[in-house]
């Protein structure tokens, strides 16, 4: 059940991608989705090419199932990246903050997937012109660096304008948003907020005791002014910021307050002047999960939705 195009194309059981997220999805949280048939993505943010490889190797170590990198494209390492990549053959590259336009061809040429996460109908159709193998649109409600539009909107929208498979991120956290997403006319889902909040990853306990805490409107969107806009939880850091911003603050002094933060509050567990990103269904977690029961729950709870539902609807 819930076979997709998307499951074909990256060789997975289940329709369910872990979000590439810098400094909290390492090779032990990627690998451990993969092994439970989802597909796992090691994000190699700021990683150096080295460090990408290592993180590559040892998800390669721990499973043989297929799984992901997550590129950003603002990475000054960004070039070697993609030929680490390349060379490890890694099976599915996603990509966010920009374009991956012209490594398509060269991943491609590796038999790599290519995979874009895009926030817009036109920047969907733009990368089906130029190539990817499927593309991830991603709604607002999502945690870390976000577009202007929901996930409700976006979604069949995005399906309309392309024949590729479409994978809906953003505010998905259970089996009800995963059916949702379905309905809505995607092929599968991302899912960062839920995983990052699982036993497997390697996120300091701050982090996840605040995720655990945190309600529906405990997330802010930052950084609008410098045209790179974030979801993250309510902190010191993030007042600092709406209060610069209101100021009118310029990109350099709101660049520099952010410089470092994300690393800050999940490796060094700084909660309240580090950049807790997480998305607005955090309101939803009330407890780590591993990552299989995390997956189990979200397909079983699918299946008995589905039923109740025709049954309650006259099918
Ligand atoms: C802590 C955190 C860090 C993230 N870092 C990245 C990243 O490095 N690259 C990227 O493409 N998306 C990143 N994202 C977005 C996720 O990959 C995913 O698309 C998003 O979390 C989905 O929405 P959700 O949080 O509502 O599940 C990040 C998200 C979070 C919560």
């Amino acid at each position: 059940m819930f076979k997709t195009r998307v499951c074909e194309l990256c060789g997975i059981e289940y329709p369910i991608f872990q979000g590439g997220m810098a400094w909290v999805s390492d090779y032990r949280l990627a690998s451990a989705v993969s092994e439970a048939g989802g597909l796992g993505i090691i994000a190699a943010g700021h990683l150096t090419p080295d460090e990408v490889r290592e993180q590559i190797r040892k998800v390669k170590e721990l499973t043989s199932k297929p799984f992901g990198v997550n590129i950003m494209l603002m990475s000054p390492y960004v070039e070697d990246i993609v030929k680490v990549v390349i060379e490890e053959r890694v099976p599915v590259v996603t990509t966010g903050a920009g374009n991956p336009g012209k490594y398509v061809k060269a991943f491609k040429e590796a038999n790599i997937k290519v995979i874009p996460v895009v926030a817009s109908v036109a920047l969907a159709k733009r990368m089906e012109r130029e190539g990817v193998d499927a593309v991830i649109a991603e709604g607002m409600e999502s945690g870390g660096h976000i577009g202007d539009i929901t996930t409700m909107v976006l979604i069949p929208q995005v399906v309309d304008a392309v024949k590729i498979p479409v994978i809906a991120a953003g505010g998905i956290g259970d089996a009800r948003g995963f059916l949702a997403a379905l309905m809505l006319g995607a092929e599968g889902v991302q899912m960062g907020t839920r995983f990052a909040l699982s036993k497997e990853c390697a996120v300091h306990s701050n982090w996840k005791r605040m995720y655990i805490k945190a309600k529906d409107r405990d997330t802010v969107v930052t950084g609008v002014t410098t045209g790179h806009p974030v979801r993250v939880i309510k902190n010191k850091l993030a007042r600092k910021f709406e209060e610069m911003e209101k100021q009118g603050a310029s990109k350099e002094e709101l660049e520099q307050l952010g410089a470092g933060a994300l690393k800050k509050a999940a490796l060094e567990g700084d909660v309240e002047w580090g950049s807790v990103m997480a998305g607005q269904i955090v309101g939803l977690l009330k407890e780590e999960k591993s990552v299989k029961e995390i997956i189990d729950e979200i397909i079983e709870g699918a299946k008995k939705l589905l039923s109740e539902n025709c049954a309650r609807f006259g099918g």
